[in-house]
């Protein structure tokens, strides 16, 4: 079988030598000096200040929604990512508001966002969707006018720099998942990036359950720390994910010369380098792309819809307002597996499959 995504596992040997260590000084978790090593290499290789290492992609966003204190106020969202970038929202008592996306580049499109905006509104949320850059100066103009936090769903994007800077760098938060199935990974894991100062300060308090001094809890924490066994994970993936990304970066030049006569691909935001997380294909129809699923599937090999459901069907979100742009597309869209090292030949019966199906 061949699946949407490949777990990468690191060389066997380093990992053993840190779980040698990890015996030795008997620190599991509660900011181990593998989760500081982690987070100090973290932010020298991506060239950024201020990152926490964290549990998971999900506890991340609701991490992030905690310091911002504003429950029961209003985030305007994608309705077009991974389910967590709603859930956190509303895990976290605030209201979701979609905003819909533009159809080419999947990401929340900045037109659709001002008037959405009231009173109650305390932040934007956008994803950088398959790792595709969001229209970032945009969003930024329309939160600085309206006094609002931008808080970015990185997820896809470990390989993404924007204008010459990691993408992490911008917005007032980001977050990225390090997930097993994702390109850096630390089996279960994240990292949250803060801009501001203080607020990354606050954030140290709130990840130790709000502890600030012995017996002392200054404010509503969490437990959202990473352990060591993941920051091992971590440091070892470290030091082969440029080789990961290269051998991905092959994989997806070949499906996007082979393909792009055939199913619409997403358009890239000229400003960033390219990812290569993921390989979307969209289709003209559902139809067309249910008959190319499921001829993948006698092939034994695992297309899956990303994402689906387009996230304002879910059942806890309030507003019934139609999202019609992401329901399109996510009744429509196949990601195709793409990993570092997916079998020429495993590639050649996509392509084939594809071209056969439209
Ligand atoms: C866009 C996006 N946000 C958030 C998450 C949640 O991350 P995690 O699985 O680490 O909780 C994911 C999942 O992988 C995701 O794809």
């Amino acid at each position: 079988m061949t699946y949407v995504t490949k777990i990468y596992m690191p060389n066997r040997e380093k990992f053993k030598t840190y779980i040698d260590s990890i015996y030795e000084s008997g620190w599991l978790t509660n900011n181990g000096p593998l989760v500081q090593k982690l987070e100090k290499k973290l932010e020298t290789y991506l060239g950024v200040k201020n990152l926490l290492c964290l549990s998971n992609g999900t506890d991340a966003l609701q991490f992030a929604y905690r310091l911002l204190e504003e429950e029961g106020k209003e985030v305007i969202t994608t309705p077009f990512s991974f389910v967590s970038t709603t859930s956190a929202i509303v895990a976290e008592r605030l209201k979701s508001i979609f905003a819909d996306i533009d159809k080419e580049s999947y990401n929340i499109d900045p037109t659709n966002i001002e008037g959405l905006i009231t009173k109650n509104t305390c932040a934007i949320a956008p994803c950088h969707v398959f790792g595709n850059a969001c229209e970032i100066e945009e969003i930024d103009k329309i939160a600085k006018k309206h006094n609002l936090k931008v808080i970015y769903d990185a997820s896809h994007a470990f390989d993404v720099k924007y204008k010459g800077k990691h993408i992490l760098n911008y917005g007032d938060i980001s977050i990225i998942s390090f997930h097993a199935t994702k390109i850096f990974h630390t089996i279960e894991g994240a990292a949250i990036v803060i801009k501001d100062d203080a607020l990354y300060e606050k954030a140290k308090i709130v990840r130790n359950y709000g502890i600030d001094a012995p017996d002392s809890v200054a404010m509503l924490g969490i437990n959202a720390k990473m352990n060591e066994i993941q920051a091992a994970m971590g440091l070892c993936m470290l030091d082969e994910v440029d080789k990961i990304s290269k051998e991905r970066k092959e994989s997806h030049q070949f499906y996007t010369k082979s393909l792009n006569r055939y199913v619409q691909l997403q358009k890239k935001n000229p400003n960033s380098t390219q990812s290569y997380s993921y390989f979307p294909v969209a289709f003209k129809s559902e139809d067309e792309m249910k008959k190319v699923k499921e001829s993948l599937r006698k092939e034994n090999i695992v297309a899956r819809q990303y994402f689906k459901p387009s996230l304002d069907t879910l059942p806890y979100i309030e507003s019934k307002e139609i999202m019609h742009n992401s329901r399109d597309l996510s009744n429509r869209i196949l990601v195709i597996p793409m990993h570092s090292n997916i079998e020429f030949k495993v590639s050649e019966i996509i392509i084939k499959t594809l071209e056969k199906g439209v």
